[in-house]
């Protein structure tokens, strides 16, 4: 297709999207913060979720200063439940690193958001063409998948597509007065809500497509290959065993490490169910590796099934107590921070960052209080 037959598609594309009316929070935001927060929460992220979760985050951190200054485990109790927690994480360093840097605002240019933890090429694409009216593609799956479709491309690598897209902004922008913002802005959502709605994966409507009679995939008649479906494998599934250890009253858990899986967020202590192990023989063996302390089992709680982004988990719990500890475990007994391990009272459950499975273990127990009663 030639820059100039694609006229008339970014054309379409606009028109369809100036009559839509989407629920989506952030279409009538302005302020370039609120726009990166919500881009990054609708990452991996439905956008219902969305809806749900964004007006009490922005409530809690609504400027670039109060999440620079936020403490990190309030900051992860925030994004609990949305997963992707390095999100979260880099959220934080980015809005530091400016506000270290003495500034008070993001970068208004793509290049120079991407110098930024956790923006890559989508993120920056978005915040500097929704934010800033610059003339940047932001091709989400949904975008890739209508570009692929539209221009036919039998392998959409990112780069490819986003050729696509720039061709498509300069059509948009073709006639505008040179001060005004870029109408990037609008078309990558233009796209990206065609995909989500319209030309979608498996059964797209594309008796309702604005764009149907320039699309070459449906020409050719190649729209269900478009793009190529990658394989999924399915999930991996483990057994996990934890112990919810009470000493005087406190329970002990442990924080993750800041750059792995669920990292940051807080847990009880255990580990994987090894081939040929039961859970409790795991549970009392990864305690002792994790923390010095054997432990003797009180009682089994229900099993809790969980599916993470990439596997997923049965978790076995068990209450327990200490019968001996290579470390002093009165050293962290009392409520301060003693490094990533600490003895919180029951109560205290509600203020840390748990990863979904473990809070589904508490949901299913009750309040914090329960757990505050003396083991089976
Ligand atoms: N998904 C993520 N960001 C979006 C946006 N700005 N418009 C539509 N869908 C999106």
């Amino acid at each position: 297709m030639t820059d100039g037959a694609a006229q008339p598609v970014a054309a379409d594309l606009l028109t369809w999207f100036a009559s839509r009316t989407r629920d989506i929070p952030w279409r009538s935001e302005t302020d370039s913060y609120r726009i990166w927060v919500c881009e990054v929460m609708a990452q991996q992220t439905r956008i219902q979720t969305v809806r749900d979760r964004l007006p009490d985050f922005l409530s809690a951190y609504p400027t670039l200063e109060s999440l620079a200054d936020s403490n990190q485990d309030d900051l992860l109790r925030a994004w609990e439940g949305l997963g992707y927690y390095a999100r979260a994480r880099n959220l934080r360093r980015a809005a530091r690193k400016i506000v270290e840097c003495g500034g008070t605002e993001l970068p208004t240019e793509a290049a120079d958001l991407k110098l930024l933890p956790g923006i890559g090429r989508y993120t920056a694409g978005a915040v500097a063409s929704i934010a800033f009216g610059r003339p940047e593609p932001a091709v989400d799956g949904n975008a890739r998948r209508v570009l692929s479709r539209l221009f036919d491309i039998e392998r959409p690598t990112m780069a490819v597509m986003e050729d696509w897209a720039r061709m498509l902004i300069t059509q948009a922008d073709t006639g505008l007065d040179g001060d005004r913002p870029s109408r990037a802005g609008l078309l990558n959502q233009a796209l990206m809500d065609l995909g989500g709605e319209v030309c979608t994966p498996r059964s797209p409507s594309c008796e309702l497509c604005p764009i149907e009679s320039h699309c070459l995939a449906f020409e050719r008649g190649t729209v269900a290959e478009r793009p190529p479906r990658k394989q999924r494998k399915p999930l991996p599934h483990h057994d996990i065993a934890v112990a919810i250890i009470r000493q005087n009253g406190r329970l002990f858990i442990q924080r993750r490490p800041d750059d792995g899986l669920l990292g940051g967020l807080w847990e009880f202590p255990g580990g994987k169910v090894e081939p040929g192990e039961s859970p409790e023989q795991a549970v009392v063996r990864e305690v002792a590796e994790e923390t010095g302390m054997q432990i003797r089992l009180m009682g089994a709680l229900d099993s809790v099934d969980h599916a993470y982004s990439h596997f997923r988990i049965t978790l076995y719990a068990f209450h327990a107590e200490i019968e001996s500890s290579t470390t002093a475990t009165e050293t962290f007994s009392a409520d301060q921070v003693v490094g990533s391990k600490r003895w919180i009272l029951p109560e205290e459950l509600d203020v840390y960052a748990f990863p979904t499975a473990n809070r589904k273990l508490l949901v299913g127990l009750g309040s914090g209080a329960t757990l505050g009663r003396p083991a089976l």
